[in-house]
């Protein structure tokens, strides 16, 4: 097995926030398996995180698609040449050959291709997740904040799925077409919170923007509602009247973080949701450019400014 990879690492002081560049593979431990890496999508998370870099030696890539090189030594997960979709924590993912345990992947039905598979990991484990936390939404409304987003896009997909009636805030009209091909939502154009719903309609709120559209999320919560915040995109901090909030019953507000459900729920057991959903066609991954992985940099600041809605896939060639 190659010694030395290619791999994409933050590139501080450079051009463009993330480079490719040749470095050493981690040699995998016994429950993880090699995997040679065919395509990859992009967070904002970790192009974040590569602008805050201070290295140029730190690796970057939660999510890839690949083809298992060599099993993992301890006989579990996969065989060798089986497809598979993963989620790197160590975000080693991006690169020709990642290490990765066998509990953060998972087989990719044959009707799925690399490109839908790699958008899953982290923006569509979230959204399910955040979707999940919330029973019977059947008959009840559901609030997706940023729903242009790659999170909120799968939330917004799911929480129709799981039969809520589902409201997808937008910042800009222009941007209203994108989340009704996502199926049957109402879109609502608010920057600034007002328009977001009237105080207890909703039985679920998933945010990721925060500031004065989660403030409104939560002032709109039902007496049994339960909203879901897992990113701070607008604003580190709210204001919330706390009279209402305590007089709504018991509604509640919980913060999500994936690392933290990867411990307790493995990728693995629920990659294969969302794949199956991608396979019988009910889940769109909503790809708006796909490239060569040497394109990385350039596809990373457009994501990071904002200049397209839903997910980037790159090809590793
Ligand atoms: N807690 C976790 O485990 C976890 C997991 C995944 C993601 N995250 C975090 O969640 C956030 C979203 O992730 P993502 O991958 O979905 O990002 P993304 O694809 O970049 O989407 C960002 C969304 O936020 C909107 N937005 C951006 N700036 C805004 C602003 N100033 N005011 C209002 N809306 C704004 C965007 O709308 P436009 O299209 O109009 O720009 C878009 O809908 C990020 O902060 C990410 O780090 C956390």
């Amino acid at each position: 097995m190659a010694d030395t990879i290619r791999r994409v690492t933050a590139n501080p002081g450079g051009e463009t926030v993330i480079a490719v560049t040749s470095g050493a593979l981690r040699q995998p431990f016994s429950n993880e398996a090699v995997v040679r890496v065919r395509a990859f999508s992009m967070n904002r998370g970790e192009l974040g995180r590569a602008r805050n870099a201070e290295t140029a030696d730190m690796q970057i890539g939660w999510d890839f698609a690949g083809v298992i090189e060599t099993a993992a030594a301890d006989g579990s997960g996969p065989q060798a040449g089986t497809r598979v979709v993963g989620f790197s924590t160590r975000m080693e993912a991006w690169a020709e050959l990642v290490s990765i345990p066998t509990t953060h992947i998972a087989p990719i039905p044959d009707t799925v291709s690399d490109a839908q598979a790699a958008t899953l990991p982290v923006a569509g484990l979230t959204a399910l997740h955040s979707v999940d936390a919330a029973t019977a939404l059947i008959g009840r409304k559901a609030l997706i904040t940023g729903a242009t987003g790659g999170v909120g896009m799968f939330a917004t997909q799911l929480a129709l799925i799981g039969g809520a009636e589902t409201v997808a805030q937008v910042r800009r009209a222009d941007q209203v077409a994108f989340v009704e091909a996502l199926g049957n939502c109402t879109p609502v154009v608010s920057e600034d919170g007002a328009g977001l719903g009237d105080p207890g309609a909703y039985r679920l709120v998933v945010d990721g923007v925060s500031g004065p559209i989660l403030e409104s999320g939560i002032k709109a919560l039902a007496p049994d509602g339960i909203c879901v915040c897992y990113g701070i995109t607008a604003a580190p901090e709210i204001n919330i009247e706390v009279r209402p909030f305590m007089f709504s019953g018991q509604a509640k507000v919980m913060g999500f973080y994936l690392y933290s459900q990867a411990e307790v729920t493995p990728p693995s057991d629920n990659l294969p949701r969302l794949l199956s959903l991608v396979a019988s066609g009910r889940l769109n991954c909503g790809i708006e450019r796909e490239a060569s992985w040497d394109e990385s940099g350039r596809i990373a600041q457009d994501l990071l400014d904002r200049k397209f809605s839903g997910k980037a896939v790159l090809h590793v060639r």
